[in-house]
């Protein structure tokens, strides 16, 4: 159908109660993959990209890829910058075209992280683009960046830091990690629903790979809109390749692995949509 912004999706699930969810992808075939699942369970879909995606095949490549599959789908498509690492890498997608940017200024002071996120969104919206943001810190490894001990996000810096920076939607940090986790994590849910309470723009969740279902259920009726999923998609993707490079060791031929790969992705992807509520919000 369309090559959208995030901006509508967003507000959209935010009226209604249910999140969009954004994945992590890294080639082709998990462009493919999840655009796939988007159109068999007529859900919008966010695809995005982290800076150490873009270090591998650059910008436009996966903005040619997102747009010319986005367009020959029948469900809205947005391909959204993940964890921007600054002023430049952020301005560079929305000139090459990407639909959604995210600045990430989270390990910066917050009078500078407020400050470099003013920046950002006052540009992207001269073109209509909108800009997530985040405040606190969620912990873990994403991308280059190693977090140690997650910051939660506090309700009334919160409220500042979207009136003063105009973004679109924010990121919050309520004990969710990237990568894998050891243990259950533990999510502050009295935190998110004062967080919602008192800021009126979409509310996205980081590091949702292997946080129990419920609990993401949970902070979606506690006012989630935006769900980022990257290490459970990458999981499937190699799974998928293993498994096929196991029964049939001697092929050379990418196609057949390729397609296992994207099966996995595609099923996958199909799950966390039923989860989070978008099937048939396309
Ligand atoms: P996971 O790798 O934990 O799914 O985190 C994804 C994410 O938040 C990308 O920004």
């Amino acid at each position: 159908m369309s090559f959208v912004t995030s901006k509508a999706l967003l507000e959209n699930a935010m009226k209604d109660g249910y999140a969009v969810g954004a994945f992590n992808v890294e080639n082709m075939e998990m462009v493919m993959a999840v655009i796939r699942a988007a159109e068999e369970m007529n859900s919008p879909a966010i695809l995005q990209t982290t800076p150490s995606t873009v270090k591998y095949a650059g910008l436009a490549l996966y903005h040619a890829n997102v747009k010319t599959a986005a367009l020959a789908a029948k469900v809205p498509i947005v391909l959204h910058l993940d964890h921007g690492s600054s002023f430049e890498l952020a301005i560079q997608a929305f000139h090459t075209g990407y639909t959604s940017i995210m600045i990430d200024g989270s390990k910066e002071e917050f009078e500078d992280n407020i400050a470099l996120s003013k920046r950002v969104a006052d540009a992207c919206h001269t073109e209509n683009i909108p800009v997530e943001a985040e405040l606190g810190k969620v912990g873990g490894k994403e991308d280059d960046l190693v977090v140690k001990g997650p910051a939660y996000t506090d309700p009334d810096d919160a409220v500042r830091f979207v009136k003063e920076t105009g973004i679109d939607s924010l990121a919050v940090a309520i004990g969710t990690a990237h990568g894998i986790y050891k243990g259950e994590p533990k999510l502050d849910m009295e935190r998110l629903s004062e967080i919602r309470a008192v800021v009126d723009i979409p509310l996205v969740l980081h590091g949702a790979s292997g946080v129990p279902d419920e609990a993401v259920k949970e902070t979606i009726r506690r006012g989630i809109s935006k769900v980022n999923f990257a290490t459970e998609l990458r999981i499937a993707y190699t799974g998928g390749m293993k498994e096929y490079l196991k029964e049939d060791p001697e092929v050379f031929d990418p196609k057949k692995y390729g397609k296992r790969s994207m099966e996995a992705v595609t099923n996958l992807v199909k799950e966390k949509m039923r989860l989070l509520g978008s099937e048939n919000r396309a």
